[in-house]
């Protein structure tokens, strides 16, 4: 099973998204699934310039020469594809959606044949509330859940207050935290064995942490200290 991952995350393998996203694909490789993950941040991929001439000029061919060159064919070989991405500004990072724009040339090429693709969202936010990622998942849904289409949307690890949760960490709280990261890596096993993922562990991914008001009354008091260290 080919695996391609792509991480839209400024912070790369030392971002919050990567706390969730690395021991997902761990649980991935355990179960011989073979991943490729890429960091947008490392790629030179340009914004889609809209001119359709991988339509209408050069059917299934992008005119810019980048890296998307290389990474088309692994969009077209994998089996699962995971968009990893922090919540910025209610969508995922412009950097990521660039890339994901840039697919348009597949979408002539209609050579995914018969293969029906997975798709998994991995995403974590600042905020508190889970419906942060609403905007994301109707994205993902209207993308990929449609039967004439060649992918199936498989499911999303979502972890609200992951700013909150790194801090728990630093503070050597982890006893909640590790089971984030267990379900996290359990949910890649699943999906490369099962092909799914279930609701159970999903759900354990963005488990609550500690009460809506105690965090941001915690990030507040975070803030305000930052903000007097600098001023110093
Ligand atoms: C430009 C920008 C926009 C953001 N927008 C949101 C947002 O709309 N909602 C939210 O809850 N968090 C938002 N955040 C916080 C990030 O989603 C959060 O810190 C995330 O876990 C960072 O992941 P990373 O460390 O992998 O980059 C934003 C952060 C930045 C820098």
């Amino acid at each position: 099973m080919k695996v391609l991952a792509i991480n839209g995350s400024p912070h790369m393998g030392e971002g919050n998204t990567a706390m969730i996203l690395n021991p997902f694909l761990e649980g991935m490789k355990e179960a011989r699934a073979d991943v490729d993950l890429f960091y947008t941040r490392k790629l030179k991929i340009g914004p889609c310039n809209g001119d359709m001439s991988c339509w209408f000029v050069n059917p299934g061919t992008c005119g810019q020469k980048d890296d998307m060159q290389m990474l088309l064919p692994k969009f077209k070989e994998a089996d699962v594809i995971v968009w990893a991405s922090p919540v910025y500004y209610s969508g995922v990072t412009g950097p990521l959606k660039n890339l994901m724009d840039r697919q348009l040339p597949l979408h002539m090429q209609g050579e995914m044949g018969p293969k029906r693709q997975k798709i998994v969202l991995v995403s974590t936010c600042g905020a508190w509330e889970l419906s942060m990622f609403d905007p994301l998942l109707l994205q993902m849904n209207a993308l990929y859940s449609r039967p004439e289409g060649s992918s199936d949307f498989a499911g999303a690890l979502l972890r609200p207050m992951a700013d909150g949760m790194k801090e728990m960490i630093k503070a050597g709280e982890t006893r909640l935290v590790e089971g984030v990261f267990r379900a996290a890596k359990e949910a890649g096993r699943q999906l490369a064995k099962e092909g799914k993922i279930s609701e159970e562990l999903q759900k354990e991914v963005s488990r609550e942490l500690m009460p809506r008001d105690a965090y941001y009354k915690a990030a507040q008091m975070m803030m305000e200290q930052a903000q007097k260290a600098t001023k110093k």
